[in-house]
């Protein structure tokens, strides 16, 4: 099968298209044929040598990613949740070795659920990581609940899309920064409020937060605390520079300076889960989450891909397709 190895960390060249052998499903695995990837911020800072690169270089080989939608082909023997042809979609062993940019990935049954019939595998594959972190921090950490008013950082990007669409959706009063040209696109999403972050600073509007969700970080963390209500949870995306990604329990120091002010702030890295890629399933069915696919490439341009997700200025979700 063609698949993308990573011999050495570095710019975009160094992912190089190969042929490995098809992998075999171990008893709790299913081996899907691809159809879709997506591409998010963490696959570039791996490739770089940020991130995850330390805790994975030891893989020979070493291959990227984490988020499909495919077609069940074989079973493993302890499989009971799905057969062959079934497409389904999840986030395959994050924060370990994927293995996503392949033809096919075997990957444990209970991180996947079917793809809804009413979503296209781009759509679907879209809907992994992002929307795991922001269902994760929205439901699992922050215990988002109607009537609280959230903050979201980066309301136009893969995790902030889908956060605005979560938080909308059981009542929350929602406020999106992005800039003034993805402000349309904010608030079609369902957000009450849009700040555009270059014209305007975010803690000199709206105050006393109750949920905030950053996704910047550094000075942008420690501005947003200024907004944060007594009782309210900052949920931090992005891990301290000098935190190492082998060591993720480990406290923040931007988190330090929030508990120092006796506020609640957390990181979590987000982890790979059947239940929860049911849950969006089942929104994504209901036509209540969608994905917004913002460029696809062939699985021949994955490099392409890597340096458009680099930009930054993405406006929902980079998409590979085999
Ligand atoms: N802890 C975890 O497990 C976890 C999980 C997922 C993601 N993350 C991290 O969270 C971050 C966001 O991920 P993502 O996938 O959403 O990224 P993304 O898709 O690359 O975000 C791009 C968006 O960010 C907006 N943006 C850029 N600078 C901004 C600023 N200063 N203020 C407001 N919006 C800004 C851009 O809007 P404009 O073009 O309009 O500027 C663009 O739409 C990344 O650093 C990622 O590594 C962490």
């Amino acid at each position: 099968m063609k698949a993308y190895i990573l011999k050495e960390c570095g710019s975009p060249e160094n992912l190089l298209q190969t042929e490995l052998p098809v992998p075999l499903p171990a008893d709790d695995e299913v081996l899907i044929k691809v159809e879709a990837i997506s591409i998010n911020p963490v696959d570039v800072k791996t490739r770089a040598g940020k991130a995850l690169y330390t805790s994975l270089k030891h893989f020979d080989p070493l291959v990227l990613g984490w988020d499909i939608s495919g077609t069940v082909t074989a079973i493993g023997k302890k499989v009971t949740g799905f057969k062959s042809g079934d497409d389904v979609f999840g986030m395959v062993n994050f924060v370990g070795h994927g293995q996503a940019y392949a033809e096919f990935v075997a990957a444990p049954a209970s991180q996947l659920a079917l793809k809804p019939a009413n979503i296209s595998h781009p759509e679907a594959a879209a809907a992994t990581l992002a929307a795991l972190t922001a269902w994760q921090a929205l439901v699992h950490h922050a215990k988002l609940k109607k009537g609280d008013k959230i903050l979201i950082h980066a309301a136009s990007g893969g995790v902030g899309h889908y956060a605005v669409q979560m938080a909308h959706y059981p009542g929350a009063k929602v406020t999106g920064t992005s800039s003034a040209a993805n402000k349309n696109f904010v608030l079609e999403l369902g957000a009450d409020e849009h700040i555009d972050y270059h014209n305007r600073k975010f803690e000199e509007t709206t105050t006393d937060f109750d949920i905030i969700l950053e996704t910047i970080g550094g000075e942008n963390f420690i501005r947003s605390l200024e907004v944060l209500s007594r009782t309210g949870t900052i949920v931090n995306l992005i891990p301290d520079p000098e935190t190492s990604w082998n060591d993720l329990k480990n406290p923040e120091s931007t988190l330090k300076i929030a508990r120092k002010r006796g506020l609640n702030a957390l990181y979590f890295p987000v982890t790979s889960s059947g239940e929860d890629m049911q849950q969006i399933a089942d929104l994504m069915q209901k036509g209540v989450l969608k994905s917004n696919v913002y460029k696809i490439y062939h699985f021949d341009e994955l490099k392409v891909a890597h340096t458009e997700m680099e930009k930054g200025r993405t406006k929902g979700k980079i998409i590979v397709t085999i």
